[in-house]
């Protein structure tokens, strides 16, 4: 009796600690099958390729928005953007210097690749910034290139504050139906 009684204690805080680790994470987070709640102040990325780890360090030239990015999985820019189209401009910016455009097309509608400005996610996990960061960052199996200069080992490519300003420009043209998982 005195063992059950601990155990369902220890469960609830269990379940406390998962709802309190979840809220600071976007609401579709929750939905992601294959991301566990991340432990402490470090957002535990996930390879699309293998789902093993994908370690991104905070570098020193970071910029405050990318360090808590790879703290908190919440990129700070989506709201931004949402909220202000002349500041997306900015990411849109990125999209075409980084020659996203040669496959995705000028407004990431699909060209040669796959759209992704629709409802198709080519994986679940896009519902969230850090899912869709997980891919461009370190590459999928489909065709994407690991763009991350860490990933790719490579200094000429993409800085995480990169990817996350052309992720939140994405978001703002979006043109599919239902929620936006994003903005929560
Ligand atoms: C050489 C062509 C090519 C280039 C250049 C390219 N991509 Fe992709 N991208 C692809 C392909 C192919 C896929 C589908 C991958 C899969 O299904 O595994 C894809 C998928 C994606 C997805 C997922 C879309 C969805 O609907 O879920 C995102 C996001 C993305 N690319 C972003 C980018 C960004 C940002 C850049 C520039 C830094 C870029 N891509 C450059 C070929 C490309």
């Amino acid at each position: 009796m005195r063992l059950s009684r601990l155990g369902f204690v220890c469960l609830s805080f269990l379940i406390a600690m998962t709802g309190c680790g979840q809220s600071t994470d976007t609401g579709g987070e929750a939905k992601v099958a294959a991301s566990k709640p991340d432990a402490g102040a470090q957002c535990a990325f996930e390879s699309t390729k293998d789902n093993s780890p994908l370690v991104i360090k905070a570098a020193a030239s970071d910029t405050p928005q990318a360090k808590e990015f790879l703290q908190t999985c919440i990129n700070p820019y989506t709201k931004l953007y949402a909220n202000d189209p002349e500041a997306a401009k900015e990411g849109k910016k990125k999209f075409g210097y980084w020659s996203c455009t040669q496959c995705h097309g000028p407004n990431g509608d699909g060209q040669v690749a796959v759209s992704i400005t629709d409802d198709r996610w080519q994986y679940a996990k896009h519902i969230t910034d850090k899912g869709m960061f997980e891919t461009i960052a370190g590459g999928s199996n489909g065709g994407m290139f690991a763009w991350h200069q860490q990933i790719a080992n490579n200094a000429e490519l993409l800085p995480t504050d990169d990817i996350l300003k052309i992720i939140a420009w994405l978001r703002t043209q979006y043109k599919g139906e239902g929620d936006k998982p994003w903005l929560n």
